[in-house]
């Protein structure tokens, strides 16, 4: 079977990992090996030291595609949940792993300040923290995403649908 990237992009809090995990728990029902890649967990450990300046995003992002494509060549399904707010590389990471599917999580900038999961959109709108995706810091939409779904408007269960009904969709599952 052939492995491939689910590849989740969207701002802070507008529910990545969520899904990552309610996709992973879906997709090893059938069997299947997968492992999350999670901007969070990745900063403690493979990026550790990386800050939010373009230039250690990118790195951030190279360093998880570099990963993704590793365990997509094992033919195992890699989930990576990072912001990764700028398109220039994700079309890199896209161009690296090649079985690479670009889920982009949209959410109303309000709705994600109002869940402001780890307190950190309130330090940014008071300038506490400085770069703030979404803030201070710029998000690039992607522009023909595989998948769209919109963490505003739709239930964690309809946005689930929508992945997996697109991953069968284009053959993966
Ligand atoms: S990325 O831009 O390099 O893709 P990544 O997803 O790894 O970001 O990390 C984002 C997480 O770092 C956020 O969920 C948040 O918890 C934390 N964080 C801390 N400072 C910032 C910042 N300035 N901008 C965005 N996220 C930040």
């Amino acid at each position: 079977m052939n492995g491939f990237t689910v590849w989740f992009t969207g701002l802070p809090s507008s529910g990545k990992s969520t899904l990552a995990k309610v996709l992973r728990d879906e997709i090893e029902k059938k069997n299947r090996h997968v492992e999350i890649l999670d901007g969070d967990e990745v900063r403690l450990r493979l990026s550790k030291g990386l800050g939010f300046s373009k230039k250690d995003r990118d790195e951030n992002i190279r360093r998880i595609s570099y990963v993704a494509k590793i365990i997509t060549r094992c033919g195992s399904v890699a989930l990576t949940c990072a912001i990764s707010p700028y398109k220039s590389i994700r079309q890199e990471a896209r161009e690296e792993i090649q079985d690479f599917i670009e889920v982009f999580v949209d959410c109303e900038l309000e709705q994600c300040i109002k869940r402001d999961l780890k307190g950190l959109y309130k330090k940014a709108l008071s300038g506490e923290i400085k770069n703030f995706t979404g803030i201070s810091d710029p998000y690039e939409k992607p522009d023909n995403p595989e998948i769209t779904v919109n963490t505003s408007s739709e239930t964690i269960e309809q946005s689930l649908k929508k992945i997996v009904s697109g991953l069968t969709k284009l053959g993966y599952l």
